[in-house]
């Protein structure tokens, strides 16, 4: 099988392509749109880096020919000067859309996000809705996997966890009284190829989320228990941080805004988890905690 991931340097794509170089024999054409993103991507005769552009979608097509299935994920919860929701979420994911119906590819998969929806209220969910819904419309066959907070080597999620962790007190918004699905990256990559693999004609919805509701808080102190810290949690009101970054984001022209952190201290919920649709046996929360803080052990 050969698959095409766009935004390959993304802290998923690079997991991704790991998994894929060390475990299996597919073929992949890297997309990432700067010489520089190209510098991250792991050296192997497996993988094939392209430099892409969104802003034209047959260049796009010829670049991405000869995949078997599509992996989007080039995608931002964070804005800033160069890039927006507009741009980043649904504008890439119409030049990605356009390119496999040229292309006539057999799968797209797309990452979107739980919580996603083309009517939200929250900028960031309402992008990542209306990018759903051109793929839902592109008559493609296609998998749309919504994920809550990912966990796996550099992911952001994963660095901010273990930063928090490492102190001995900390502050954080509202206390961390929301609660999370954390979903181990190997996880996702696991059901990422699985779609790629299946046989399907139009586009199906998966929520797919870790195996173990936790508050943030309670995320924080078992990993900081881990590594045999004990953590003092205070808290940040939100509505305080809310006004914060809501004059440091005009300033800064993006950053952390009021949209972020509406995201982040949001509960992560689904009605149906489709880790038995996608065939994934999900890793326990506990695993994936060591995976991430051996990680951080060796780098
Ligand atoms: N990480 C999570 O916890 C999480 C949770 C839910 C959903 N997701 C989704 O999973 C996907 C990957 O997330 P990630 O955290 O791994 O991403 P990431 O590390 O933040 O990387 C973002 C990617 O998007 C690309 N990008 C930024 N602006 C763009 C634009 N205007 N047009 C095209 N590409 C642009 C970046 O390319 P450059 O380097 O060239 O800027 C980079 O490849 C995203 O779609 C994200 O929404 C992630």
């Amino acid at each position: 099988m050969k698959i095409a991931i766009t935004g390959a340097n993304s802290s998923v794509g690079l997991n991704l392509l790991k998994h894929i170089v060390s475990a299996t024999d597919i073929n992949v054409i890297a997309g990432v749109r700067s010489e520089r993103a190209m510098k991250s991507l792991p050296s192997s005769p497996q993988v094939d880096p392209r430099i892409i552009s969104y802003q034209d979608p047959a260049k796009l097509a010829a670049t991405l020919e000869g995949a078997d299935c599509i992996v989007h994920l080039a995608g931002i919860l964070i804005e800033d000067k160069n890039t927006s929701y507009q741009s980043a979420n649904v504008d890439a994911t119409e030049a990605v859309v356009k390119a496999a119906q040229q292309l006539n590819t057999k799968h797209l998969v797309f990452i979107s996000v739980v919580g996603a929806g083309a009517d939200s209220a929250n900028a960031y969910f309402r992008s990542k809705g209306l990018a759903e819904e051109i793929v839902n419309k592109s008559g493609l066959p296609a998998s749309i996997i919504r994920t809550p907070i990912l966990l796996g080597p550099n992911t952001a999620g994963a660095s901010s966890i273990i930063g928090a962790a490492t102190q001995s007190r900390t502050k954080i918004l509202g206390g961390g009284k929301y609660f999370m699905r954390p979903l181990d990256i190997d996880d996702l990559n696991q059901a990422i190829l699985n779609c790629c693999d299946g046989e399907s004609t139009k586009a199906a919805l998966y929520e797919l989320v870790g195996p173990e509701p936790i508050s943030y808080r309670d995320l924080i102190q078992k990993t900081g228990s881990m590594m045999n810290n004990n953590v003092e949690i205070g808290s940040v009101p939100i509505f305080l941080a809310k006004l914060v970054a809501s004059i440091s984001s005009r300033i800064k022209g993006g950053g952390i805004t009021p949209t972020v952190i509406d995201v982040i201290t949001m509960d992560e919920v689904v009605a149906d988890n489709a880790d038995g649709t996608l065939n994934i046996t999900l890793t326990p929360l506990q695993n994936t905690l060591e995976k991430i803080l051996e990680h951080k052990k060796n780098k």
